[in-house]
């Protein structure tokens, strides 16, 4: 994969992992060989994994779906019901749950995470029969933006706009995610790795961090629902936008190809039930 890359990234900060060990340096080009040593860096015992129905997130993904945010979304409850069968077959490792848990250290990022794995839960109902596709999914989106908590907090909370430097760190977190997630997992081809990898990608190779041409039909649910969840979300740089606002940015840059129209047109029905001026400030 590294071969098709169309430009070297070069790490911008030092990149910690959650046991405080330092596994990227600033200024460090992510070739084959540094990503190669960088698997290699954990010792070679496994994780041990938590079971998702034993851990606090779980109660927590509960929690987002009864949220008035996105009630009607939510409000069917063969839907819930499904959703939740799904999310609950999940274990984690160990390492992952303490980044989930970090996360909570940023106000909005963590449930903003899980709001977009049951979002992408929803849409896989539609996309994938199998249930082992619909786990990746879900995964997938859990644990795609663990690499923006490596980005100091006065950036991503910065209310007015970002300077270029700060604006290029924004746009390295899904590298943050990949390095992560790969040395983790002990494998430079880690699927979750990969994927986090691409999540800012798109068809047209004009997303971020590499502008390669971007066609994982998971990055691709998990890229829409970001932004949608995103727009639906109050930041310190503007208000939350209403479910048609959202929509029309979505529609904007399916129009451009940007984002994957059939996937666009499955959150379009789950999402259309809401009422129009359901504005939320949080
Ligand atoms: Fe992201």
């Amino acid at each position: 994969m590294f071969l098709r890359r169309k430009q070297h990234e070069q790490i911008i900060l030092d990149i910690t992992a959650i046991d405080k060990r330092v596994i990227a340096r600033k200024k460090q080009m992510l070739d084959s060989v540094f990503v190669q040593q960088l698997v290699q860096m954990r010792s070679s015992t496994r994780d041990k994994t938590q079971p998702i129905l034993s851990l606090e997130l779980f109660k927590h993904l509960q929690f987002v779906l009864d949220d008035p945010k996105y009630s009607t979304i939510w409000g069917d409850d063969t839907t819930k019901k499904h959703i939740l069968e799904d999310a609950s077959t999940i274990t984690l490792p160990a390492v992952l749950v303490d980044e989930l848990n970090w996360m909570l250290h940023f106000d909005y990022l963590y449930y903003h995470s899980l709001t977009v794995a049951l979002l992408v839960a929803a849409l896989s109902l539609q996309i994938f029969p199998d249930q082992g596709q619909r786990q990746r999914a879900i995964f997938s989106a859990l644990t795609h933006d663990v690499g923006i908590t490596r980005i100091p907090k006065s950036i991503l909370n910065k209310p007015g706009t970002l300077n270029p430097q700060e604006f290029q760190l924004i746009r390295q977190h899904p590298t943050y995610s990949y390095l992560l997630l790969a040395y983790y997992f002990q494998d430079v081809d880690n699927v979750f790795a990969r994927t986090a990898h691409v999540h800012h990608e798109n068809a047209l190779g004009t997303g971020y961090p590499r502008g390669i041409e971007q066609t994982d039909t998971i990055a691709q649910m998990i890229q829409i629902c970001d932004i949608y969840d995103a727009l639906r979300s109050a930041r310190p740089f503007r208000p939350a936008m209403s479910n048609e606002e959202a929509l029309q940015v979505l529609q904007g840059d399916v129009g451009k190809g940007k984002l994957n129209s059939e996937i666009y047109t499955l959150l379009l029905a789950l999402v259309q039930a809401e009422t129009p001026d359901m504005h939320v400030s949080s």
